[in-house]
């Protein structure tokens, strides 16, 4: 077996940089100290900057999956109506979240490779009134789309006055998102994707809007409870213990992408995902399989007879490298080659080589 490489083309966790590594390393701080509450601090005017926000941005310790619920638990009370849209995985995960505490989401279904229509959303937000929030996927991951979250917002605020709740766990700091500007209410994300951090910490913007929605929740909450949080922050703490190697390390993360400047990350990712896409279909000419591609990951159907998972299995055995397969209803069907956040266009070239050789190989068999 020859492991030259350990390379993550995968959208989450994505390769950290050397700086990240590197803070990751370092001896703990403790983190009722002036040294670790500078850094904090830091650090939330770092997440305030890559939201696009003049909001609180509290920071959790959690997955993505966590920050989610966070948002469930903290807008809503029992017997709320909830407008949830999926366009894959993620959307279904929301619903599976609110359904978790007990309540009973509408659920706006997309095909698995589409963006969300804003038209579909309107016309069920007119069809049954009352929504508390609407829930979707800034990208949804499973199927490699970008919505209009700008459009499906404004569709919202028109029609209702639901709040806005965005998914943007693995589109944060890889795609546009104003969530300000586009008057988003909460916005939750995680720190191993576009923020290059490893796995650990949630994020949730919160609106003055969202606040209101906040204090008169009445589903049950105390880890993600917003409230509690907000009110550490003035002693510029958290709650609870929090992940503090991940704080000190996302503010070397920040220091990166501050250096860069967010609207040139944005545009290194819409470049990025150009170049993918022209060499997969040069060297493999295979299907793609979203209709509306997010620049964050290109899924690709794979063709018939091949197994993608014996297929990715292979490349990760022999080249050292992560490349992540289909989720539920496309397990086995397509493969999702990520180029976002630190992966470079030699990773993504090295990515595709790889799959070219053992395709080459699959289909001579
Ligand atoms: C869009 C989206 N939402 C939510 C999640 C869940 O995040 P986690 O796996 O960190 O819990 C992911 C992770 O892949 C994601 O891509």
């Amino acid at each position: 077996m020859s492991r030259q490489k350990n390379l993550l083309l995968t959208p989450g966790p994505t390769p950290l940089p050397p700086q990240v590594l590197e803070a990751l390393s370092r001896p703990l701080v403790h983190h009722r100290t002036e040294a670790f509450a500078k850094t904090f601090a830091q650090v939330l005017e770092d997440l305030k900057w890559v939201y696009r926000t003049k909001g609180l941005v509290l920071m959790m310790t959690c997955s993505g999956t966590g920050a989610m619920e966070s948002a469930v638990v903290n807008l809503l009370s029992p017997g709320d109506e909830v407008l949830t849209v999926s366009t894959g995985a993620f959307g279904d995960r929301f619903a599976a979240i609110q359904r978790a505490f007990g309540l009973e989401p509408r659920v706006l279904p997309f095909e698995w490779g589409r963006a969300a229509d804003p038209d579909a959303l309107r016309r069920a937000l007119r069809e049954r009134k009352g929504a508390r929030a609407v829930f979707l996927q800034h990208t949804d991951t499973s199927t490699g789309v970008v919505n209009d979250v700008k459009a499906l917002g404004r569709v919202v605020r028109e029609e209702s006055d639901a709040l806005v709740v965005v998914d943007a766990v693995s589109g944060l700091a890889c795609e546009p998102l104003e969530t300000d500007a586009w008057g988003l209410d909460v916005v939750v994300s995680g720190s191993q994707k576009g923020l290059m951090n490893a796995p650990g910490l949630g994020f949730a913007a919160v609106s003055e809007r969202a606040w209101k929605a906040v204090e008169a929740a009445k589903l049950p909450r105390y880890n993600f409870d917003y409230r509690i949080m907000r009110k550490s922050l003035d002693a510029l703490e958290t709650p609870w213990t929090p992940a503090i190697s991940l704080v000190v390390a996302q503010a070397e993360a920040f220091k990166l992408l501050r250096a860069e400047g967010l609207e040139a990350v944005w545009r290194r990712h819409d470049e990025l995902a150009a170049h993918a896409r022209r060499e997969l279909t040069a060297k493999l000419g295979l299907p793609f399989f979203a209709k509306d591609p997010a620049n964050i990951l290109t899924g690709v159907v794979l063709p018939e007879g091949v197994d993608g998972d014996e297929l990715l299995a292979g490349i990760l055995r022999e080249e050292g490298i992560s490349i992540a397969g289909g989720q539920m209803k496309l397990k086995g069907r397509i493969f999702r080659l990520a180029h976002m956040a630190h992966i470079s266009k030699a990773d993504v070239d090295a990515g595709i080589a790889a799959l070219a050789a053992r395709l080459a190989k699959a289909r001579a068999r």
